[in-house]
């Protein structure tokens, strides 16, 4: 299946700028090298267009959405893109960009019809509402709404239809849930395996699970990885680093187990904020990631 490479230079999401950036510096790290390598035929469609940042904004916006008018825009544009991809029979790879960016991707996926499950690799559960959010940064609710919750703007996006079902959802890797979180995660019974069930029960074991919840009677899943879910060691470019993470090694496997499980329809790397990196480093990564997904090995 064709790679169809979508990035999207948004940080409006996030609360601070780089995120924008984050596309270019997985481009330069080897991205499309590293696929054409292993066989795969890629695609690089470019960036979407993307007006402001956090850099250029000059307004600063106080309210519980910040940047709402831009996100709507972006990842309406962005649904559109990714349901074209899928209809042509591509796999969707995006880069980015914030985590809000997975409104778009998501709601992309779902133009389809199919049901599809989730695994959300991230430190953070990202299920704040204009209700609940600590910041107001859309990049913290972006999992609420492709489950069908937070403001009618952005449930909205790409039709509103075929919401992802909270048992075919899973979170992997949470560290920094704040208290509206937890009680929503609770009411919809969202699967979150948090760092320290990792630590228990181990990677593989993990995913195992995962894998089961939301690959079982559904279409495929979508990954959607944050590079924070790592630990801010292995990923120190990101926005919002929380210690005690995953290590590259522990993520790499769990890319390589989500391959070999043949499930995966379309995949997003997050977060890289190469204004807060080391040499790159976040970026190569998010590439490694990018490679055991897509079945290199390494014998
Ligand atoms: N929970 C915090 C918030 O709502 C942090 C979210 C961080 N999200 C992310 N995708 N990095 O603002
Ligand atoms: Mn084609
Ligand atoms: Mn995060
Ligand atoms: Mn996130």
């Amino acid at each position: 299946r064709p790679i169809s490479i979508i990035g999207v230079p948004l940080d409006l999401g996030a609360g601070r700028s780089g995120a924008g950036i984050g596309p270019n510096a997985i481009r330069y790290a080897g991205v499309v090298e590293r696929l054409e390598q292993l066989g795969c035929f890629v695609m690089d469609e470019g960036d979407l267009t993307v007006k402001g940042s956090n850099v250029t904004s000059t307004k600063q916006p106080n309210t519980k959405l910040k940047h709402l008018d831009e996100i709507v825009k972006v990842n309406e544009e962005l649904s559109t893109k990714i349901g074209e991809a899928m209809a042509a029979g591509h796999f969707p790879l995006i880069l980015g960009g914030d985590h809000s960016i997975a409104i778009g991707t998501l709601a992309g996926v779902r133009k389809s019809g199919g049901q599809y499950g989730l695994i959300w690799f991230d430190a953070h559960t990202d299920v704040n509402t204009g209700e609940t959010t600590p910041t107001g940064n859309i990049h913290g609710m972006s999992l609420a709404v492709a489950l069908g919750y937070g403001d009618p703007r952005l449930t909205s996006i790409g039709g509103g239809t075929a919401f992802i079902k909270p048992e075919h959802t899973v979170i992997v890797g949470a560290r920094s849930i704040d208290p509206g979180e937890r009680k929503f995660l609770k009411k919809l019974g969202v699967r979150v395996f948090t760092i320290r069930d990792v630590e228990r029960l181990g990677i593989a074991k993990v995913m195992e699970r995962a894998l089961k919840i939301a690959a079982r009677g559904t279409d495929g899943i979508h990954l959607s990885l944050d590079l924070d879910g790592l630990d801010p060691h292995d990923a120190p470019g990101v926005g919002t680093p929380v210690p005690g993470g995953l290590s590259l090694r522990e993520s790499l496997l769990a890319m390589e187990l989500i391959s070999e499980a043949g499930v995966a329809v379309s995949a997003e790397f997050v977060e890289v904020n190469p204004t807060l990196d080391l040499r790159n480093k976040t970026a190569r990564a998010a590439v490694d990631l990018i490679g055991a997904l897509f079945g290199e090995r390494i014998i």
